[in-house]
């Protein structure tokens, strides 16, 4: 049924279908049909873990960041059942991001390709969508059945790098009351010159300086770093060194590439889209590749959330034989529907 929709929804442009699609459900819930979907598409067998930070998940898998990046749909998102869902990224400032169009379909790739720039509503709308959020959602953080929030956070793209350590600050203080974990994501390949902050000095100042913001609050929460498929064996090693030195919570492996390699999509057409960040099937390999690396080489010490061409239970389990403890989708979403989160659980 969902690929008879999907086939219509793909005759119109990506980035409008995804707020026509998402506001349709919004419609829904508030028509009351809320637990009519929930009773469709939640996970009826459910492997609950605990793997990250002491937080309990009641299932492994979540929505990668930038598919909610104004926490606008968490109610909608609970309906589907997610485990967590990632909001974000967002930055200080709202900002509108690039233009439009942004968000490419690939097809024969089972790919897309955005280059979105961070558009979002700024830090403290967002903050005030998690807190009523919250108020409408008092459960104790204990209970199973809650849908964990996690906070990815930026730098807005008028912010020098040596400053963005501050826009970092910003955000995690506006959110910190609200979301259960962070991701600090230096590897949008969309913001000039952002994923020069992967190199270690720069991630140092901007994770320490976060660490010890957190060590200062009655409920630190979880920090993890956000890092891309296209760091070399040498950078990932240095990530994995900073991380131990400085305590991180956990990383999540990978965002999208800034690779065409191996696709079916003609050159033409890859022209015609031009730069962005390639996600889906194909960064599935190198994304497992780097989440099999993190984990042999820490013998596991750092908890690891799995990103990148999560489609089917398979590949969902490939990614949890690498090693990670958690599994995000995204583009897998849009093309297998809403029925994702409920088929993975149901296999694992
Ligand atoms: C349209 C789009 C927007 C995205 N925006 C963000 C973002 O704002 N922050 C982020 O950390 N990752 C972002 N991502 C990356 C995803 O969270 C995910 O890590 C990546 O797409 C790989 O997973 P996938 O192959 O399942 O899509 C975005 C991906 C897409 C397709």
């Amino acid at each position: 049924m969902y690929k008879i929709i999907r086939n219509i929804l793909f005759l119109f442009p990506a980035e409008g279908v995804h707020y026509f699609a998402m506001n349709n459900l919004k419609l829904l819930c508030k028509l009351g049909f809320k637990k009519l979907l929930a009773a469709s598409y939640s996970p009826l067998h459910t492997k609950s873990t605990t793997s990250l930070g002491g937080l309990n998940f009641k299932n492994p898998v979540g929505l990668g960041a930038g598919f909610d990046k104004n926490a606008k749909y968490l109610n909608e998102l609970e309906a589907l059942g997610f485990g967590f869902v990632e909001i974000g990224t967002v930055t200080p400032l709202p900002q509108a991001g690039n233009d439009k169009p942004r968000l490419f379909r690939l097809p024969q790739d089972k790919a897309l390709i955005n280059r979105m720039g961070f558009n979002n509503d700024g830090v403290k709308i967002v903050a005030g969508r998690l807190r009523q959020w919250s108020v409408e959602n008092p459960k104790s953080n204990h209970s199973p059945s809650r849908m964990i929030i996690g906070g990815n956070i930026g730098k807005n793209k008028v912010t020098p790098n040596e400053d963005a350590w501050k826009d970092y600050e910003i955000c995690f203080k506006e959110l910190h009351p609200y979301v259960d974990y962070f991701v600090v994501n230096v590897s949008s390949p969309n913001t000039p010159g952002l994923r020069e902050l992967q190199e270690k000095g720069s991630l140092r100042k901007i994770l320490s300086h976060l660490q010890t913001i957190n060590a200062t609050q009655h409920d630190p929460k979880p920090l993890l770093l956000k890092i891309a498929p296209d760091l070399t064996q040498e950078q990932i090693d240095d990530v994995i060194d900073l991380a131990l030195e400085i305590k991180l919570d956990g990383l999540v492996a990978t965002n999208t590439t800034i690779s065409r390699d191996k696709l079916q999509t003609t050159n033409h057409k890859l022209q015609m889209i031009g730069a962005g960040g390639l996600s889906g099937l194909p960064v599935k390999q190198r994304s497992t590749e780097v989440v099999k690396y993190i984990c042999s080489k820490t013998k596991g010490k750092i908890p690891v959330i799995a990103s990148g061409g999560i489609f089917v239970a398979a590949d969902a389990k490939e990614k949890l034989d690498a090693g990670a403890v958690l599994v995000q989708v995204w583009t897998g979403f849009i093309y297998e529907g809403p029925a994702i989160v409920k088929r993975i659980c149901k296999s694992l």
